[in-house]
């Protein structure tokens, strides 16, 4: 889809911003008297109040050049955000994508910042995934393929559009990856996607098996010995600070492209979802995108571990004890803890090849986070109060928000193991998404700044209702890792 910013509304559907107050709608941009009257009378014929995304729609209105007439709340003008301008345009592009409008303007931005929100939400509101749908019905088929955002600040907002283009990108990304079959999107596919991104000025390095078999990586192996994939850690590096030898921040994911759980297998039923267990490697590389497609003027290492847990004659057994890389043992107990095995040795890939200055690793770790948190926040895990904090600001601003869990010696225990360093699951079988964290911190430095964010509950939602986002995977994690930099980490 494509966003433009224009002195003047074009198209043939036209949308008035309004603002919700207490005695009715306001509107926020110029309209002339009738319509202005129509649109108040539809208004007074339902129960449309403008809160941010909320959508009136009039067909073919006699008084108007355009087909379609709508308004769309922003909310209230005391709680007016980024992300209030974003849900907007968002609502309205969810509304008129299929429905036969080629071209919609939007009427009603008071300044440059809020016209490149505008734009951002109808980007990412326009976003499908429509790849392999080859007979799709013309009506489901979208049409709509401009947006204009009218503003007397044209030129101001296309430049402040521009970096909120390349968040998008990178988003578009993420949820690209996470909706790739498992057959198409594997770990040696993934890896040769991802060294296609040097284009972007990337710096992207492979490790494959034989690599990682010399560095000694037998925990991040064991979990895919079972499938014929073989599996890769990928290095993507974007040095854009302009001290190019300052230590990094390290992004991490997890990139298991199909979780069966192994030996350990999962139950049949939904067992087809395990296709997005690689959600949190797919919001590292968006995020890297982002970054290298806006300059960002950080030095910034994203490091993916992409492997396959298969059952096999081959593959892992509860029981097997692996040595990982940082040279401590793991009594594998559940083979569909898989995930913390991969992280932990991509974790001290990072530490001891980067020094990084922080470290944020993101996964689809425990089915047990959506138990305490559903789909609405991620789990935050941290040794830093103040790397927490930048987190928590960052997700609130982006609508991706997070939620902080504790860590403690109580909870660590549950890992310890009687004839290993540890074992891969707890042994008290509850507080599943701790434990699991109190496994990864087992392999942080002391002293090094670290958070983990648990996505298994938002990188993809079944029947999402959020405008901004499609109705399954989100990409989530690319716009709060990008605002975290944005904020705290750049020149
Ligand atoms: N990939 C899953 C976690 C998951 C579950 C993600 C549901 C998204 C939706 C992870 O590898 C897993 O299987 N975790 C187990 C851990 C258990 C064996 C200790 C779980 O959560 O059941
Ligand atoms: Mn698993
Ligand atoms: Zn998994």
């Amino acid at each position: 889809m494509q966003i433009k910013f224009s002195a003047e509304p074009t198209g043939d559907a036209i949308a008035y911003i309004v603002f919700e107050t207490d005695k009715g709608v306001e509107f926020a941009g110029d309209i002339d008297k009738t319509g202005e009257a129509a649109i108040r009378r539809a208004i007074s014929a339902g129960s449309f109040r403008g809160s941010p995304g909320q959508v009136i729609e009039i067909l073919a209105p006699e008084w108007s050049d355009a087909t379609r007439v709508l308004a769309v709340g922003a909310g209230r003008k005391t709680a007016l955000t980024d992300l209030a301008w974003q849900k907007a345009a968002a609502g309205l592009v969810k509304r008129v994508l299929t429905g036969g409008t080629k071209a919609l303007s939007i009427v009603g931005a008071p300044d440059r910042a809020a016209a490149a929100n505008l734009g951002l939400g109808a980007r990412l509101a326009g976003y499908r995934f429509d790849h392999y749908r080859l007979n799709l019905k013309a009506e489901k088929k979208p049409t709509l393929t401009t947006v204009s955002v009218v503003t007397d600040s044209a030129a101001g907002a296309r430049s402040d559009f521009a970096p909120l283009a390349a968040k998008a990108e990178g988003v578009e990304m993420a949820r690209n990856l996470v909706s790739e079959p498992p057959n198409v999107l594997h770990p040696e596919s993934y890896a040769d996607r991802i060294q296609e991104l040097s284009e972007l000025g990337l710096e992207v390095d492979v490790l494959d098996v034989a690599a990682m078999t010399k560095l000694g990586m037998g925990s991040l192996l064991g979990v895919g010995q079972g499938s014929v994939r073989g599996s890769r850690v990928v290095v993507m590096k974007w040095n854009g600070s302009k001290d190019k030898k300052s230590a990094p921040v390290a992004l991490i994911g997890k990139g298991v492209t199909f979780d069966t759980g192994g030996i350990s297998l999962k139950p049949g039923p939904g067992m087809q979802d395990m296709k997005g267990d690689m959600g949190g490697s797919a919001a590292v590389v968006g995020a890297m995108v982002s970054l290298a497609k806006r300059k960002a003027k950080a030095n910034i290492v994203g490091i993916v571990g992409l492997v396959e847990n298969m059952p096999d004659g081959n593959a892992q057994r509860p029981g097997d004890i692996v040595k990982s890389a940082a040279g401590k043992t793991i009594e594998i107990q559940n083979t569909d803890a898989e995930g913390r095995l991969v992280l932990c040795d991509v974790l001290w890939y990072a530490q001891k090849k980067f020094n990084p200055k922080a470290m944020i690793d993101l996964a689809t770790l425990t089915g047990a986070i959506i138990v305490s948190l559903g789909n609405e926040y991620a789990g935050l895990f941290s040794n830093n109060d103040e790397l927490a904090a930048k987190l928590t600001a960052a997700g609130k601003v982006e609508g991706e928000p997070v939620w902080r869990l504790p860590l403690g010696a109580g909870y660590d225990r549950q890992v310890d193991s009687e004839v290993a360093d540890m074992r891969n699951i707890g042994n008290a079988g509850n507080a599943g998404s701790i434990t699991a964290a109190q496994f990864l911190q087992r392999f942080v430095d002391d002293g090094r700044a670290w958070a983990h964010l648990d996505i298994a509950g938002t990188a993809w939602k079944p029947g999402n209702d959020n405008p901004l986002e499609p109705t399954w995977a989100t990409g989530w994690g690319v716009r709060i890792l990008d605002r975290l930099i944005a904020d705290n980490y750049e020149d």
